[in-house]
């Protein structure tokens, strides 16, 4: 039976990680006006989706969904439906106008979820879509599920303005959290059992919080509990210092692990997208990271098919991969955003090669990956437990610090424990092996 008389909330995610944190977030804000969150949405008074806009194909996922959520209103006419997040400050009053939703919220107006969504339930609609220079929500407690691992924002908003990017348009301005409010919030999710946290920022690394820079908050981080692993993203490569490099290399529980996305391998088109970085620099960089931070992984994001990107230039991206030898990567067909100074380039490279080209960077990827992955046969690696794996109760699966996924045979073991797994096979995506040693 259930005794909660309050108004239940059900938020669905999309986009990246800062919108899972976020959503965490306008739980928290929610649970402490008297709602209570739930994870089941047939039971909710209140459907929020957060949303993406950085590709059109993620604000097509939205609108179909939208569709379907607004079905369920037909049973349910009391049903209050709200947009957040990227497509809500991208599209502002056109979502209540042309989609006819309650509410649409854009990420920095959270604070006035309450309000509006006491106006929506009295049926009237509402929006919130102002950024704000100054909004980190630093004294927001969220409203995290239990589990061993926790996303937390320590900046928000992207100065940056590459010129294919929406994010700048949607996330506003960067800012950043206090360290001190940080470190004290890390406190608290070691007390209550997490055994891992990962910091975010769409720039992560230009973090400041007056004399403060990135290196010294991940060291503070850090030095909270040498047995929690703190790892971040996303990192862009200008901001990428040798002190943050150091800092990196000189604590074990910092994840070694670096999301470095270089979009694309040559330097005209990394011009036209406003990268601030050469080729060279980036090559330099990945040199200078390996040599100073012995058996790092390193991940990117890449985008196939920019406006005016010829073959050879295509070419010179999948050169700089195999030059690299990524652990993984994220890779994307080119979406032109409105609004963006690339979006006024056109979309001139078809549909066709842009697909041709994303195909052979994808297929790159998954050899390298594979080949990278080969070289950890034999080796014994360090784990930490995050659950059964997906394909069989029989096996747990646990990621190194490397951010690579370890398949191994049950034991009795739990989430959140470190155990020495040697692995004895490989695939792209996964390592498998056995447990040699329990470290707790
Ligand atoms: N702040 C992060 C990236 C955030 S968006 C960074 O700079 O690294 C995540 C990725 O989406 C980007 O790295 C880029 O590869 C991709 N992306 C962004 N805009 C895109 C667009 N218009 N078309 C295709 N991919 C895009
Ligand atoms: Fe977008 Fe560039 Fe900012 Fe990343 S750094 S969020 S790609 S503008
Ligand atoms: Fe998408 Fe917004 Fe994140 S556009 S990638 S949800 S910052």
């Amino acid at each position: 039976m259930d005794n909660d008389n309050r108004l239940k909330i059900y938020v669905e995610t999309y986009g990246c990680q800062m919108n899972l944190a976020d959503t965490e977030i306008v739980l928290g804000i929610m649970n402490k006006s008297g709602y209570s969150p739930t994870q089941i949405i047939d039971d909710a008074d209140v459907v929020l989706l957060n949303t993406c806009s950085v590709r059109e194909h993620a604000e097509e996922k939205i609108h179909q969904r939208l569709g379907i959520i607004k079905k369920q209103k037909l049973n349910k006419p009391n049903l209050v439906v709200g947009v957040l997040g990227c497509m809500a400050e991208r599209l502002r009053a056109n979502l209540l106008e042309k989609r006819k939703v309650d509410i649409v919220v854009g990420p920095d107006e959270y604070r006035k979820l309450p309000e509006l969504l006491d106006g929506a339930l009295a049926g009237t609609q509402g929006i919130g879509v102002r950024l704000s220079r100054t909004e980190t929500y630093d004294d927001i407690t969220p409203f995290r599920t239990e589990g061993i691992s926790a996303w937390l924002s320590v900046m928000r908003g992207c100065d940056k303005f590459c010129t294919f990017c929406i994010v700048p348009f949607t996330r506003g301005r960067e800012r950043s959290r206090k360290l001190g409010s940080v470190v004290r919030e890390v406190e608290q999710l070691v007390e209550k059992g997490f055994r891992e946290v990962t910091l975010l920022g769409q720039n992560v690394n230009s973090y400041r919080d007056e004399k403060y820079d990135f290196a010294d908050l991940l060291a503070a981080v850090a030095n909270v509990d040498t047995r929690l692993r703190v790892g971040f993203t996303t990192s862009h490569p200008q901001d990428l210092s040798d002190k943050l490099i150091d800092t990196i290399a000189s604590r074990d529980n910092l994840c070694k692990y670096i999301h470095l996305p270089v979009q694309s391998g040559s330097d005209r088109v990394l011009g036209a997208m406003n990268r601030t970085y050469t080729r060279g620099h980036y090559l330099g960089l990945v040199r200078k990271i390996r040599s100073r931070i012995s058996n790092v992984a390193l991940s990117t994001d890449i985008i196939a098919g920019f406006p005016t990107e010829t073959d050879d230039e295509h070419k010179e991206t999948l050169s700089l991969m195999e030059e690299v030898r990524y652990d993984g990567a994220y890779m994307f067909k080119y979406s032109p955003r409105e609004g963006t100074p690339a979006y006024k380039l056109g979309d001139d490279i078809s549909e066709e090669v842009k697909a041709g080209r994303l195909s052979e960077i994808i297929s790159l990827q998954q050899r390298i990956s594979y080949d990278v992955n080969q070289t950890t046969i034999g080796k014994v690696v360090e784990v930490m437990i995050d659950g059964t794996s997906k394909k069989s109760d029989l096996q747990l699966s646990g990621r190194t610090d490397t951010n690579k996924t370890v398949v191994f045979p049950v034991g009795s073991y739990k989430s959140g424990d470190v155990v020495k797994v040697k692995i004895d096979k490989a695939t792209s995506a996964t390592l498998f092996g056995e447990v040699v040693t329990s470290l707790n």
